[in-house]
């Protein structure tokens, strides 16, 4: 028998001491029953979940996914609309986003069940470039979009500097195809920069992370990660 919160410290979820507050905030349940005393003992053999996701000794998964345009990055969704998972249907494992994309943003999403994976992935330490492409309401310039490969300070945030790639201008209409280098996920990071040197997101999409590239999938599709494609993913990053 080992104590719950050292079974969910060694699942990935987190670490001993913040097992301990997600239990006694009542977070986890053991067999469907939220439990909040800390010494609990278990045998690793009951189901264990925080926040409702399992904490599995499933055998991890990995999938490359891409999410289409208005779709949750999410589990679910109180208000029904459609979520990441329902994509995968077909898959028996609890699998969750690695990360978020925006509703109305599409591309290149990692789908897992591997907590640790997640979180190191996620972690801001972990430097792995996502390369975005933007259509932008006006005409694309380098001196408008210069100030994007300076560390920005945008109402109380701050981005590291990014790299550009103007693919497109299109005076007629008066939008803009640019690419998009960063390696943080700030919430809604890539319209904010692009809103800040006045050129609005209308349309994005994440083509690439780190090694991964959207490849030949459609919109909707996924394919399981190699091996390899794991490894290398986590190259870099320390314990
Ligand atoms: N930046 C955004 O603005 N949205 C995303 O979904 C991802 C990065």
């Amino acid at each position: 028998m080992e104590r719950l919160q050292k079974i969910i410290a060694h699942a990935g979820v987190t670490s001993r001491r913040k097992a301990e507050k997600m239990i006694t905030d009542g977070r986890v349940k053991v067999d469907g029953a939220i439990v909040t005393e800390l010494g609990t003992q278990v045998s690793g053999k009951e189901r264990i979940e925080v926040d409702d996701v399992p904490i599995y000794k499933e055998e991890p998964v990995y999938y490359l996914f891409y999410k289409p345009r208005g779709v949750i990055c999410a589990v679910s969704d109180n208000k029904n609309r459609a979520v990441v998972t329902d994509y995968f249907t077909q898959i028996p494992e609890r699998i969750y986003p690695v990360g978020r994309l925006d509703y109305d943003a599409s591309g290149l999403l990692i789908m897992t069940n591997d907590g640790e994976f997640a979180q190191k992935l996620a972690h801001p330490k972990h430097e792995v470039d996502k390369v975005y492409v933007a259509k932008v309401i006006g005409v694309a310039t380098k001196e408008k979009l210069s100030p994007l490969t300076k560390k920005m300070h945008i109402k109380g945030e701050t981005f590291s500097p990014a790299k550009y790639a103007i693919l497109s201008t299109d005076k007629k209409s008066q939008t803009s195809i640019v690419e998009l280098t960063i390696h943080e996920g700030h919430n809604h990071q890539v319209k904010k920069m692009l809103e800040s040197v006045e050129l609005p997101v209308q349309k994005l999409k994440r083509e690439k992370y780190g090694i991964l590239t959207l490849g030949n999938l459609h919109s909707g599709e996924y394919r399981p990660l190699t091996k390899k494609e794991v490894s290398q993913l986590l190259v870099g990053i320390k314990d």
